[in-house]
C-alpha cells in the first residue's frame, strides 16, 4: 500500500496491511473456523432479556472490571482443569486478540518470539505495538519442536514466547509436558510464556492453565469466539497470576468492555452446557472430513481443533481458493503454499465442500 506524503503514518506501519480474511458472501462459510451454530432461541430469548436489563442504565458507565462476568470466567475454567482461580486471575476483554494486545503493551519491550506458521495476528500485533518479533522454527510437518524451541529462546532471551496450541493453522496440540518444560527454560530467562488456547476445546490436551500454579511466568489465553460459538459478541480473556492482571488494567482502555457485551457474556457463560454441546459433533464431523479428504487422495494435518489444513491438491493454494469460491464455497489460503485451511460447518456445508472439491480435482 502506497501513503500519501502528508500522512504522518509511522514507518515501522507503512510496510504493513490489515488483517485481511475476505468476508464476501458464500454458501458455505468455512474460512475464519467460526462455530457453525447459532445460539438456541432460548439463548437468544435470555440475552435479550438481559440486555433489556442493561439498556435502562446505558446513561452509566460498565462496571470497568467487570467482576461479575470475570467470576463467571474463573468458574468455568475451574470446573473444566480443576484449579482454584477466582477474579484477581482473570482479564476480560473484546475478543483474545484485544488480550494479545494488552499482553503487548504490558510487556512488550524486547524482543518476542513465536513458532511459525502460527496465528498470524501474533506477529501483528507485535508489530502494531512496536515490538520485535522473531519467527522461531518448527519441523517440516509443522509440528512442535521442543529443542528447537528451547535453542531458540536461549538464543534471543525473548521477554515473551507465544505458542498456540491446538495451532492455527496446522491444527496440532503441542503436549503440556513440551509446555512444561519450555516453561521452565522462558523463566529462567526472566520472560512469560503466553499459550493461547484459542481453541483448547476441541482438544484433548490438559490445559495450560494447570501450571500455573507453579510457574507464575506462564499467561493462558482464552476466547469465547470458537467452541462457545459465541464471535460477534467479542469475548476473549486470559488466566494468569494476579500480577500480571494488575499489569492488564494498567494498559486496558477506561470502561473497554461495555455493559452489553459483559452480560451477554454472563448469560452465554450460564448456559454453557448447551454452548459447548456443539463440540462433540464438531469434532466427529472433524474426523469424518479429515477422512473424506483422504478418501479424494488429499492429506490432512492431525488436528485437535475445528478445522483442518489439507495438501496434495495439483493446483496452487491460490487458484484452488479462487475454484472453490466460485461454487460457493469459502476456505481460507493461509500463505502456505500446497495447503489450504478449511473451517468444520454444518454437515450441509462440510458436504457442499466435499462435493465442489471432488468436481475440481
Ligand atoms: C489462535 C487464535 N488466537 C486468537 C484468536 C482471536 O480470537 P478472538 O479475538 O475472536 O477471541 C484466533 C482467531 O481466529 C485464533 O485463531
Amino acid at each position: 500500500m502506497s501513503w500519501p506524503t502528508w500522512l504522518p503514518l509511522r514507518t515501522d506501519l507503512q510496510p504493513l496491511s490489515p488483517y485481511g480474511a475476505p468476508q464476501v458472501p458464500a454458501q458455505a462459510t468455512l474460512n475464519t473456523n467460526e462455530n457453525p451454530y447459532p445460539p438456541s432461541l432460548a439463548l437468544q430469548n435470555a440475552i435479550t432479556d438481559a440486555i433489556q436489563k442493561v439498556t435502562s442504565n446505558l446513561n452509566r458507565y460498565p462496571d470497568r472490571d467487570a467482576d461479575v462476568l470475570r467470576a463467571k470466567l474463573a468458574k468455568y475454567i475451574n470446573e473444566g482443569s480443576e484449579t482454584n482461580f477466582d477474579i484477581k486471575n482473570i482479564w476480560a476483554a473484546n475478543g483474545s486478540n484485544e488480550i494479545i494486545q494488552s499482553i503487548f503493551l504490558a510487556f512488550g519491550s524486547g524482543v518476542t518470539l513465536g513458532f511459525t506458521p502460527s496465528y498470524s495476528m501474533h506477529p501483528i500485533i507485535a508489530k502494531v505495538t512496536g515490538t520485535k518479533w522473531v519467527d522461531g522454527a518448527r519441523n517440516s510437518d509443522f509440528s512442535f519442536n521442543l529443542d528447537l524451541a528451547v535453542q531458540a529462546v536461549q538464543t534471543h532471551k525473548p521477554t515473551l514466547t507465544f505458542i498456540t496450541t491446538p495451532n492455527n493453522p496446522t491444527g496440532d496440540a503441542v503436549a503440556l509436558s513440551d509446555i512444561n518444560i519450555l516453561a521452565d527454560v522462558v523463566g529462567n530467562q526472566g520472560g512469560l510464556l503466553i499459550v493461547d488456547e484459542a481453541y483448547a476445546e476441541f482438544s484433548q490436551e490438559i490445559s495450560a492453565v494447570t501450571l500455573l500454579a507453579d510457574k507464575p511466568h506462564v499467561i493462558v489465553i482464552r476466547t469465547m469466539s470458537k467452541a462457545f460459538a459465541f464471535a460477534g459478541a467479542r469475548l476473549g480473556y486470559l488466566v494468569a497470576d494476579s500480577h500480571v492482571v494488575d499489569a492488564m488494567m494498567l494498559v486496558r482502555l477506561p470502561y473497554h468492555l461495555s455493559s452489553l457485551t459483559q452480560a451477554a457474556a454472563e448469560v452465554a457463560l450460564d448456559h454453557r452446557r448447551e454452548l459447548l454441546a456443539g463440540v462433540t459433533s464438531l469434532v466427529t464431523a472433524r474426523e469424518q472430513l479429515a477422512d473424506s479428504l483422504q478418501q479424494l487422495g488429499l492429506r490432512t494435518v492431525r488436528s485437535s481443533a475445528n478445522f483442518l489444513l489439507f495438501t496434495g491438491f495439483s493446483a496452487s493454494a491460490p487458484q484452488l481458493w479462487a475454484s472453490l469460491l466460485e461454487k460457493g464455497v469459502l476456505i481460507r489460503d493461509v500463505g502456505l503454499s500446497g495447503y489450504l485451511r478449511v473451517t468444520i460447518g454444518n454437515e450441509a456445508d462440510n458436504q457442499r465442500f466435499i462435493d465442489a472439491l471432488e468436481q475440481l480435482l
